[in-house]
């Protein structure tokens, strides 16, 4: 059965970083909500000038914007898919579930006085949205992507300030998505706490260990 994986946990807690590399290794389509909606307001659409104040603000996007978003993404998409972003709380869940549902729910849990450090100095290739930080992962060449030379930036949502408000939003409507999805017994919790390498190699162990211990990946809810 093909893998329809979400990766949960807070802002900074290392998704999209992940993301690429477990769609790389496990050979599946990723879908980021908020690479779509940054590439959205960097072209200016309709959907990215609606969708702009919320994410300066470290507001969640209204659910109507960005669930039509994921079902034009999601239906007719052929084989598996890791979902970074979506769903972001218990409403989007339901619909996500009623459009394809999921088999395996990735909980990356990082301390929060971790996340200030690793958010602030966070880079972003203008070009391939490579990811990276000034400390743990740092480009070769100041401000420039080691893969595509594209230039780097800082995001607008990444101050203080806002960080604190996702943090926010994050414990108030996202957190309670964990338990959804191990009511639904597709639940894996993994530290995400170490080098970028060691969660890498933790989350493929703790992959393979559910298979083994669901013999293949579960049937959907
Ligand atoms: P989104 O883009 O999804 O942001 P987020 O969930 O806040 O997560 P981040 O991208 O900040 O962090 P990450 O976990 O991907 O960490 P990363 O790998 O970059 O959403 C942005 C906004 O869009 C939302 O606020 C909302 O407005 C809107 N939105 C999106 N989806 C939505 C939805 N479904 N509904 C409504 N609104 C929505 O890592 C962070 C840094 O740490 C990087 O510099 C990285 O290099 C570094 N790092 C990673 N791992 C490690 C490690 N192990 N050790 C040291 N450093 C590390």
């Amino acid at each position: 059965m093909d893998a329809r994986i979400v990766l949960l946990g807070a802002p900074g807690s290392g998704k999209g970083t992940q993301a690429k590399r477990l769609c790389d290794k496990l050979k599946i389509t990723l879908i980021s909500t908020g690479d779509l909606l940054r590439e959205a307001v960097r072209n200016n659409t309709p959907l990215g000038a609606s969708a702009k104040e919320y994410m300066d603000a470290g507001k969640l996007v209204p659910d109507e914007l960005v669930i039509g978003l994921i079902e034009e993404k999601v239906r007719g998409l052929k084989g598996g898919f890791l979902l970074d972003g979506f769903p972001r709380n218990l409403e989007q869940a339901r619909k996500l579930d009623t459009i394809t549902p999921l088999n395996m729910a990735i909980d990356l849990e990082v301390e929060e006085n971790l996340i200030l450090d690793r958010i602030v100095k966070r880079r972003i290739c203008q070009q391939c949205n490579e990811v990276y930080h000034l400390k743990a992962r740092p480009p070769k060449n100041a401000d420039v992507c080691d893969k595509c030379g594209g230039e780097l930036y800082q995001r607008t949502d990444d101050s203080e300030a806002t960080v604190r408000e996702r943090l926010k939003v994050y414990r108030e409507r996202t957190f309670p998505l964990i338990k959804f999805y191990d009511d639904r017994g597709i639940l894996i919790r993994v530290d995400g706490q170490g080098s970028i390498d060691e969660v890498y190699r933790r989350i493929l162990d703790a992959i393979d260990k559910f298979e083994r211990e669901k013999g293949g990946r579960p049937p959907a809810p």
